[in-house]
């Protein structure tokens, strides 16, 4: 199929741009690089750089070629930033989301594929696996920002025809197991890379925020899914969308307390890792575990790494070989040749 992946320079966006064409599809990217890395794109695939607020640009390229399937990546999605900035985030997540889904709808697109988010269900407290059908109560101006996009793709698939999955990922984590991708963010905020950081001695120590929460050792816990595994749900939801759209939890159905992570990279590294007791961060929602019967139940897809320590094992490693990310890569396009040598 011929892709075209808004945001495959992003973390998740990339780790699908390597899914779909290990799995023989032909790929082109659209990224600002605001927070991707251009290094994280193979060098033999189509680049567009330019912002999807550009209405214009995106139209032409929709116009011009036929794509079999759109998928949508490109966002912010800094949760804190967005309860500093919400109408920021509203305005920039939903307009260029409609800009692309609108341009995608009048030029005939009939798949879209989109990256949607859990956080849509943090508004309220939960103590047992979020069905697929729970209540949308988002948490945060982010979660909302792409509820609405979520809305958007309802009104193209009853006008257009354009089929849709919406996919409402838990805690993406980890990197690729053959070592092309990784993990990088600028701020990190994610418990993982940072816990994987502060035990090779990148950072100092890591703060765990709140010990008072009802857990079973106080600390938060969360649904943790491997990047890869991630990646693979995309493709084969694509599938589905000849008939109906759908929206999906993408979870591994498994949750683990802060605690439990700071142990699994203490055991995985086999190091110490220095860390210390923080207030509460603001609008974490104490439990957040994903009931994923769904997918697996429709598209018969299953988490292969789901092992918290397989997850921080391959974000460790990614780490060991580039302890700064992809920002200090001499030729930035010499990641994906490199484990080549
Ligand atoms: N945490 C710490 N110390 C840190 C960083 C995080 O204790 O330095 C804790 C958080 O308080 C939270 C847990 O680790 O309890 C996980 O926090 P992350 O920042 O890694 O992830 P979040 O659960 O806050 O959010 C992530 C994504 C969101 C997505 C959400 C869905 O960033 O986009 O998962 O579950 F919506």
């Amino acid at each position: 199929m011929k892709c075209l992946v808004t945001g495959g320079a992003g973390y998740v966006g990339s780790h699908v741009v390597a899914g779909l064409l290990d799995a023989g599809h032909e790929v082109a990217v659209i990224d600002n690089l605001s927070t991707g890395y251009r290094a994280a794109i193979p060098n033999d695939i189509r680049f567009f750089q330019f912002d999807l607020l550009d209405a214009e640009a995106i139209n032409q390229i929709l116009a011009n070629e036929k794509w079999d399937v759109v998928l949508h990546f490109a966002a912010l999605s800094l949760v804190n930033e967005s309860m500093c900035k919400p109408f920021y985030y509203l305005r920039q997540n939903y307009i260029t989301a409609l800009n692309l889904i609108e341009a995608c709808a009048i030029n005939g697109v009939k798949r879209f594929v989109f990256s949607s988010t859990a956080a849509l269900f943090g508004g309220k407290e939960r103590f047992s696996l979020i069905p697929d059908d729970a209540r949308v109560e988002a948490s945060s101006p982010y979660g909302e920002s792409k509820f609405l996009i979520e809305r958007a793709l309802v009104w193209a698939d009853q006008i257009y025809g354009m089929r849709s999955a919406s996919l409402r990922y838990f805690n993406a984590a980890g990197a690729d197991p053959l070592g092309r991708l990784g993990e990088e963010h600028t701020p990190e905020t994610h418990l993982i890379p940072l816990a994987v950081d502060t035990v090779l001695g990148l950072r100092r120590n890591l703060k765990i925020f709140g010990n008072d929460y009802p857990t079973r050792d106080g600390t938060c816990i969360r649904d943790y899914i491997h990047v890869t595994d991630l990646a693979e749900a995309h493709i084969r939801v694509i599938e589905l969308l000849d008939h109906r759209s759908v929206t999906y939890n993408l979870g591994n159905g498994l949750g683990f307390t802060n605690m439990e992570v700071v142990q699994a990279v203490e055991r995985v590294s086999g190091r110490k890792l220095p860390w210390d007791w923080a207030p509460r961060r603001k609008g974490d929602p104490s439990m957040l575990v994903a009931d994923s019967t769904l997918i697996r139940w429709e598209t018969g897809w299953s988490p292969r790494y789901s092992s918290i320590d397989v997850i921080v094992e391959t974000a460790l490693q990614w780490r060991k070989k580039h302890p700064h990310g992809y920002e200090k890569l001499v030729n930035e396009c010499d990641l994906y040749n490199s484990i080549l040598i």
